[in-house]
């Protein structure tokens, strides 16, 4: 009994492993693969790049740079390290901030600023039509001025994750130096001094 219940139970089985095998022919038959799907989802540049400042890159700046200080007073030394567990993983937040801000920054069609917005301090910051106009004109320097604010923070993000004061305060040089480089570039109004601002991100000037 139970011999023969085993064997009708094997037959339908293999009758479905034929039909399956059919499918799969069929499935195999010559049809041309169907190109990669375009993809549907695209990024919605909703922050300004001013908002992208005040609110991603600005913050975790300040708080990499008032992290090692050393003040001489009259009384000695005094010296401000991160120390405590919170301390670190504060920086570590804001360095991965900073890393994908570069990011952010690199995105086609992203406004400069609000349109209501104007220049604080006009004749010293340009307004955000001519910081835009400078932008189309060299979107390569943009994107190299973007590029070089997720590197610095790379250096940053690697810096506080080793725990190493030595290297948060290099590293925190040249993210000074990424900030001014940019806005130098596309911020302030042309230098009159006779200083070229497209000379000091060591790339050949124009
Ligand atoms: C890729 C270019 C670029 C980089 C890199 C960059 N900025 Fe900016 N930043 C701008 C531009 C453009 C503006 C002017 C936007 C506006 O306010 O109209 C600006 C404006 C600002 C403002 C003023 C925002 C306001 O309230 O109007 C602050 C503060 C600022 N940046 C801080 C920083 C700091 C700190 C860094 C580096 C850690 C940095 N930026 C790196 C392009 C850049």
């Amino acid at each position: 009994m139970l011999q023969s219940r085993t064997t009708r139970h094997r037959s339908p089985p293999s009758t479905l492993a034929g039909i399956l095998a059919g499918t799969v022919l069929m499935s195999c038959a010559p049809e041309p693969a169907a190109p990669p799907a375009v993809p549907v989802v695209e990024f919605q540049p909703t922050a300004t790049v001013e908002d992208i400042m005040r609110a991603m890159v600005d913050p975790p700046a300040d708080a990499m740079w008032d992290a090692v200080v050393t003040t001489v007073t009259d009384t000695g030394i005094e010296e401000v390290r991160p120390e405590t567990d919170e301390d670190w993983l504060s920086l570590e937040r804001g360095a991965v901030m900073l890393v994908e801000a570069g990011n952010l920054l690199l995105i086609d069609g992203r406004r400069i600023a609000d349109e209501d917005s104007v220049s604080e301090l006009p004749g010293i910051d340009l307004e955000p039509a001519e910081i835009a106009a400078r932008v189309e004109q060299d979107r390569d320097a943009w994107m190299r001025s973007a590029r070089e604010l997720h590197d610095a923070g790379v250096v940053m993000l690697n810096a506080v994750r080793d725990r190493n004061v030595e290297a948060l305060l290099e590293g925190g040089n040249r993210l000074d130096v990424a900030c001014e480089n940019c806005h130098t570039r596309f911020w302030y109004p042309p230098d009159t001094s006779g200083n070229d601002a497209a000379a000091t991100d060591g790339s050949p000037s124009p």
